[in-house]
């Protein structure tokens, strides 16, 4: 019996062994430790920011950010309706209210021009807008040549959710960097992993410095349990540092193999009708996830009729991410909208991406996939 192929399984081996043993034998098991501020200083290099604070998940790492650049009550966050619900999850945290903004149809990624009329509208309602929390869709930035100048002309920080996207840039600028401070995450299915944890990154060290202290229960420095404000218990243990140190040094090679399967779907995909890859148009995406969005009316079969399919044959699909103004969660919420998130939901299908996929994994998703769309391009010849 083949076993199911998923999404985006983490993809460890020896090298990981060797950073974790080495962790544990050292003695460094809890809490800090030398991994913890190497791994900082190591992913700090990478996205080209100043400094960095490991934290327990990108969940916590987006809440320090919102509280750093002084989100709170009383004021209302920009936050793309097509993300994870930890993005809008984390402005709810702080007391702010998260306005939904729709989405490019062509990534998925945050809708500029509605961005700025939210933020004119916002402004004109005298609405306080704390910050603009663009997410870097499925690992592909959004495109900040144009957003960042909106935002600054409105006075608004930008705070990057950057959590899907390590190793991937912007006109040669990394992901994590185009905000006052971006958010990382380390989540078992990301494109590096500790199993568990997330990182702010920043140039601005003060910023950071106060996210370290409040995430370490905000404890005064003094021997008798000081703390003068409300902390947490967010930081990232030595021993998944030391993880996270071996997946960052094979970065690299993990992106160029999901690029490989991303450029296989192309290849798959480019002959048949009304199928198209979603995003990453730059070409300098991390492949995180790849999704295709199906045109029903130009493909004869749905997105999900392919997810089911594949299901029948033990692999992993999802649709892309459920709108957040669509959550009862956050119904009632103010949305900006256009219909593209909704549709991308109706007609977007996540296949599996990861770096840790053998090619034998590999070659039965084409095959299954290939034998969905020859037999539907029979049927609709036919
Ligand atoms: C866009 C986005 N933001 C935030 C998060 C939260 O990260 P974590 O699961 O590490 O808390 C995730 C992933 O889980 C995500 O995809």
């Amino acid at each position: 019996m083949n076993r199911t192929v998923h999404l985006s399984p983490p993809d460890v081996g020896p090298l990981e062994e060797s950073y974790l043993l080495a962790a544990l034998r050292s003695g460094w098991v809890a809490p800090v430790g030398p991994d913890l501020e190497a791994f900082e200083r190591e992913v700090a290099a990478r996205v080209g920011t100043r400094g960095a604070v490991a934290v327990s998940s990108g969940t916590a790492a987006l809440h320090l950010a919102l509280l750093g650049v002084g989100v709170g009550p009383g004021q209302v966050v920009l936050v793309p309706t097509l993300t994870f619900v930890a993005t809008a999850n984390a402005v709810a945290y702080t007391g702010a209210r998260p306005v939904f903004v729709d989405c490019d149809p062509r990534d998925g990624n945050v809708d500029v021009a509605l961005v700025a009329e939210a933020l004119h509208r916002l402004r004109a309602e005298n609405e306080r807008v704390g910050a603009v929390v663009p997410v870097d869709m499925f690992g592909a930035c959004v495109d900040y040549t144009a957003l960042l100048p909106v935002c600054a002309e409105a006075g608004v920080p930008v705070v990057e959710d950057a959590a899907e996207a390590l190793g991937a840039t912007h006109q040669g600028r990394p992901a994590g960097s185009f905000g006052r401070v971006g958010a990382l995450s380390f989540n078992g299915n990301k494109i590096i992993t500790t199993s568990g944890g997330g990182m702010l990154v920043s140039d601005d060290t003060a910023l950071l410095a106060h996210a370290r202290h409040l995430a370490t229960q905000a404890r005064e420095p003094v021997p008798h349990y000081e703390h003068r404000e409300t902390g947490y218990n967010y930081r990232l243990s030595n021993l998944l540092a030391a993880l996270g140190r071996a997946q960052l040094v094979r970065l690299d090679g993990m992106i160029a193999r999901r690029r490989v399967l991303r450029d296989r779907y192309a290849k798959l995909f480019a002959p048949v009708p009304g199928v198209r890859l979603l995003g990453d148009g730059e070409g300098t995406g991390n492949c995180w996830l790849t999704s295709i969005v199906v045109d029903p009316a130009q493909a004869g079969w749905r997105a999900a009729d392919l997810g089911a399919h594949l299901a029948g044959h033990g692999i992993e699909t999802r649709p892309v991410w459920k709108p957040m103004h669509l959550q009862p969660v956050f119904a009632g919420a103010r949305a900006f909208l256009t219909g593209a998130a909704e549709r991308l939901f109706a007609d977007g299908l996540t296949l599996p991406s990861g770096s840790a996929l053998d090619d034998t994994q590999v070659d039965r998703v084409l095959a299954a996939v290939e034998e969905f769309t020859t037999a539907r391009a029979g049927a609709t010849a036919a």
